[in-house]
């Protein structure tokens, strides 16, 4: 297992390798109930991703990389001489459980790349791999935590969107990462997450994060941020990213990018926080990043009830653009970028 550094602030961990399999903590299930479930193949793993058990950039990526060892497993017992030809249709399902998040697949390009050279039983090998991304994760989190903390002046407020904590991650988070390290610097009194509508992963998954870590907080509406900028309450918006184009435009949950502009509009500062996992020099702009549309049924209804007449539509896209002019401060583990352009990101990338 890798090494879980746990500080003030930080009490949970949702992705777990133990007694060879992976374990989930349920998010389809939180705040209330706290449910694991056992995971001992790659098709079950992304399912999980695909139904939403296990979410967020870089845990995703974690939970694919476990995928890929159990993948290996089978495939040695059943195919000794074949068993890295017969992976391929595993790593597939695995690739397009979702797309838009390139943590999944950076995560599972690193499993490959590893495959050419094992000989024998490939599962030790894969395994080193998979606990080393997930403790990296970790590592990273906790740097970007500083990097970020030390950007903030000391001041009442900071907003947040969707989850980002270590629900969303190995552990610890990347924009809540940055927001427990503030608040255990003293460097913020108090954070407001946004609700995150359709999936509601402020008011599930961040709320409850929060409350269990004993940092003070409010939930608000997405429609409530302007309002609560204008008013002076915060003076970061701070939130994470899927995917990271060349140019510098981010990926994240959809609603992020209103924040930006509602931001920039009140002379609030908007900050990014992402691993370079996160980073994708292969995609130029932020319009070719793959933008996944989820049901209609998320918008339409609450948990079980149709809250919209039956005839209704919804459009529901799972994330949007900012581009990165919107951006004041992108953390990474190598460091900080302040208004990230194509330059800046290339320069970062080559560090
Ligand atoms: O649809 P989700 O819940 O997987 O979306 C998650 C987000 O948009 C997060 O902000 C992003 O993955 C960064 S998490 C460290």
């Amino acid at each position: 297992m890798p090494k879980i550094l746990m500080s003030q602030h930080d009490s949970i961990r949702a992705v777990e390798w133990k007694d060879n399999h992976l374990v989930l903590l349920d998010q389809r299930k939180l705040p209330h109930n706290e449910q694991y479930v056992q995971l001992y193949s790659a098709e079950e793993t992304a399912d999980a991703i695909r139904n939403m058990v296990v979410r967020g950039a870089p845990a995703i990526g974690i939970a694919a990389a476990y995928g890929v060892v159990m993948a290996a497993r089978k495939s040695y017992k059943q195919y000794p001489q074949d068993w890295r030809n017969r992976l391929e249709a595993e790593k597939d399902v695995l690739m397009n459980a979702r797309p838009t998040a390139v943590n999944l697949m950076w995560a599972l390009r690193r499993m490959c790349a590893a495959l050419e050279g094992i000989q024998g039983d490939p599962e030790p090998v894969l395994l080193e791999l998979a606990q080393r991304i997930h403790q990296d994760d970790i590592d990273d989190n906790y740097r970007m935590g500083e990097l970020g903390s030390a950007l903030i002046q000391p001041s009442h407020g900071v907003l947040t969107h969707c989850n980002t904590g270590s629900l969303a991650t190995g552990g610890y988070g990347t924009a809540l990462g940055v927001i427990r390290s503030a608040y255990s610097n003293g460097k913020i009194e108090h954070v407001y997450a946004d609700e995150t509508r359709p999936w509601w992963q402020g008011s599930r998954l961040t709320a409850w994060e929060l409350v269990k870590d004993k940092i003070p907080a409010h939930l608000l509406c997405e429609g409530a941020a302007a309002s609560l900028m204008r008013q002076g309450k915060v003076s970061w918006v701070i939130v994470g990213s899927d995917r990271i184009a060349a140019n510098g435009d981010v990926a994240n949950k959809i609603g992020t990018y209103s924040l930006a502009v509602n931001a920039r509009y009140h002379g609030v500062r908007f900050m990014v926080v992402a691993p370079t996992s996160t980073i994708d020099m292969n995609t130029l702009t932020g319009n070719d990043i793959p933008i996944e549309e989820r049901s209609q049924d998320e918008v339409l209804n609450v948990g079980n009830q149709r809250i919209a007449a039956m005839q209704a539509q919804a459009w529901n896209p799972a994330f949007d653009v900012t581009p990165a002019a919107l951006v004041d401060a992108l953390v990474t583990e190598k460091g900080v970028i302040e208004r990230p352009n194509a330059a800046k990101m290339a320069a970062l990338m080559a560090s």
